[in-house]
């Protein structure tokens, strides 16, 4: 049990266990995201990440910022463990990142939701079988699946669209369609790197709409933007990197 972070019980995740009904809303005081002192250089030399320290709360939605190359998306892939820290641990969910051992790596993943900029749906699947997969996965009965996809496609608006192919729709359709698959499996944690980056500007207040009200029914969403207006207009903690380091945190979601 070396990976285990916290003693508690409630963190030690296994596919039924991870998010019973009621427990979706863990004690404040424990971080469910926690850098240490955590550095990344990839092997070409380059410093991604100095010294990261930081706390992410259950229920928080938190914007990351910063100029190209500042090290958010080695940041996220940091989270889902798409990389690994070279020093420092990295805490999420309840597990150490850094020494996790690579077979865990799915377990850890089921505990979120991810959401990707160029959506990644399964071209030759319908949006609903995109949905249902992620079910599907996991073990989910057939009865089960039908009834919790049909809920998400009408939570994001797309209940009449569970018949077409992703090619048929617009990007912003295509990424309701990422948020329902990463949701399907209720995660603790969702998420986004640059989720509306590929959409056009009004879909990305409404994709921000959905993700915050999300975040008022438990999950802890994370999402990196460029998008200075919704930053300003969503009133979310921000987190700031410049060259691979925190240079603000800032609670009132100003930069
Ligand atoms: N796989 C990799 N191998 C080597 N260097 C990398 C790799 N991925 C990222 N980098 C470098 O690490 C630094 C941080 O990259 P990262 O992708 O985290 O930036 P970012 O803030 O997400 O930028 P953007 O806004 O352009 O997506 C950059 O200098 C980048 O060139
Ligand atoms: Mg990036």
């Amino acid at each position: 049990m070396d990976n285990q972070v916290f003693p508690n019980d409630d963190f030690i995740l296994t596919p039924d266990t991870v998010f019973p009904e009621d427990k979706h809303i863990v004690t404040p005081e424990k971080p469910i995201i926690e850098f240490r002192g955590v550095s990344k250089t990839y092997q070409t030399g380059t410093h991604a990440l100095k010294d990261v320290n930081i706390q992410i709360h259950p229920g928080e939605f938190v914007f990351v910022v910063g100029a190209s190359g500042a090290g958010k998306s080695t940041f996220m892939k940091l989270i889902m463990r798409e990389e690994k820290a070279n020093t420092g641990d990295v805490l999420v969910n309840g597990y150490n990142l850094t020494k996790m051992p690579r077979k865990q790596i799915p377990m850890l993943r089921r505990t979120m939701g991810i959401v990707f900029q160029d959506f990644r749906l399964i071209p030759t699947m319908d949006v609903f079988d995109n949905v249902a997969f992620a079910m599907h996965v996991v073990g989910e009965k057939p009865n089960v699946i039908r009834r919790e996809v049909a809920k998400a496609l009408s939570q994001v608006g797309l209940g009449h669209k569970a018949r077409s192919k992703p090619a048929e729709l617009s990007g912003g359709e295509q990424q309701r369609v990422g948020l329902a698959r990463a949701l399907i499996n209720k995660p603790k944690l969702l998420i986004a790197d640059e989720p509306t980056g590929n959409v056009d500007p009004n879909m990305s207040y409404e994709i921000v709409e959905m993700l915050s009200r999300i975040n008022q029914q438990g999950t802890t969403v994370l999402m990196v933007t460029h998008e200075h207006n919704l930053v300003r207009d969503f009133h979310h903690r921000v987190i700031m990197l410049e060259g691979g380091t925190i240079v603000a945190d800032n609670a009132e979601g100003t930069i």
